[in-house]
């Protein structure tokens, strides 16, 4: 287990336990990521494909933190992750963009070990200090990417998550321990940060208890104000409940929209809806897109659900995600309530 002073030497204005926000494409935005890390935690915006709308976004955050970055022993570095959804992005430009604003993370998710290796490489030589994070799926995949990447950390996600993830998973009660296990066999110390089903203090200490360092939430920040979501997203967020029943893995929720680009090996989690019931009840998926065509252009396309007509990615834990909240105090009751029940300081 990473302790403290490592987060420390890498994250100085981290508080314990170091608690995280996933970085959740278009969701999480330069509102939400600079409110979590001003709140002790750190803060990181998702992967836009749009590199002129994620420039505007980093200059944004660069000109809020300026205080921190103050205190920083290197003032030039942006005290925040950058989400990159690896698979089919432009990796001299993104290049670029690390070499500008040095994110203390480059957050590297859904590409095989060798891609994942390469940009860990380019990202070093661009932007020396940023720590390398590589979020995956499987203890296999995690062992490869500790061996040939050399990663920061490890973010070990688990099945409850929701969003893209790997198809055949296991949720972070088995995979992080396993993982702990692996990496020790081969000498080796990345540290972990558990991924998939944290909405909570209870949860947030069993994760440290499993043999983790650190913790990410994607689904509980879809409550908090500063979440860029559609106010229908929020409210269908706030109304499910049972999330095993309310959500599922598919994916259905990329191939709804034209050919699915996303990578064998991965599908995602969303709330449950019509066209997922219609393809998992055996309609092929021409079928179930001429509906939703159908459906949106028809008379009554007014009176839809939006969650039948959209993917609303969500995770097990929405259940537990009820009221609107600052992202702030998310962070701060989860690591005061964190702390109580591990009784770390
Ligand atoms: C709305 C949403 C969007 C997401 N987008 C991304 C993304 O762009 N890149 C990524 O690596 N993970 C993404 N994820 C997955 C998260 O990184 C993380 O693994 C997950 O949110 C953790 O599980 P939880 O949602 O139960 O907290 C997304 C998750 C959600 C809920």
């Amino acid at each position: 287990m990473a302790t403290f002073s490592s987060w420390e030497n890498r994250l100085p204005w981290i508080q314990y336990p170091l608690i995280v926000n996933a970085p959740m494409s278009g969701v999480a935005t330069s509102q939400l990521a600079t409110a979590v890390t001003r709140a002790g935690g750190l803060g990181q915006i998702g992967h836009l494909d749009d590199m002129c709308v994620l420039s505007k976004e980093l200059d944004r955050a660069r000109n809020d933190l300026q205080d921190i970055m103050a205190t920083l022993p290197d003032p030039d570095q942006l005290p925040l992750g950058l989400g990159v959804i690896v698979f089919g992005s432009p990796l001299e430009s993104w290049m670029r963009l690390f070499a500008t604003y040095k994110p203390a993370v480059a957050w590297l998710s859904f590409a095989g070990t060798m891609e994942m290796k390469t940009w860990a490489e380019s990202i070093r030589r661009a932007s020396p200090k940023t720590s390398i994070w590589v979020q995956l799926g499987s203890v296999h995949a995690a062992l490869d990417a500790a061996q040939a990447c050399r990663p920061e950390a490890l973010v070990l996600q688990g099945s409850d998550a929701g969003g893209h993830g790997h198809q055949a998973g296991a949720s972070i009660i088995s995979l992080v321990p396993e993982t702990a296990d692996a990496i020790q066999k081969q000498w080796l110390t990345t540290p972990l940060i558990a991924a998939g089903g944290i909405m909570d203090g209870r949860a947030a200490a069993a994760a440290l208890t499993l043999g983790a360092s650190g913790l990410v939430m994607g689904t509980r920040f879809l409550g908090a104000v500063e979440a860029h979501i559609p106010q229908i997203y929020r409210d269908a967020i706030f109304s499910a409940s049972d999330g095993g029943q309310s959500t599922a893995r598919s994916r259905v929720f990329d191939e709804i929209w034209g050919p699915n680009f996303w990578p064998t090996t991965y599908d995602g989690r969303c709330l449950r809806n019509r066209f997922y019931e219609m393809y998992t009840n055996g309609k092929d998926i021409k079928t179930v897109r001429a509906w939703l065509s159908a459906a949106m252009n028809g008379p009554e396309a007014g009176d839809l659900d939006v969650q039948d007509t959209g993917s609303l990615w969500a995770g097990t834990g929405v259940g537990m995600v009820n009221v609107l909240e600052n992202a702030g105090d998310i962070v701060r009751s989860i690591r005061d309530d964190t702390k109580a029940r591990t009784r770390i300081n």
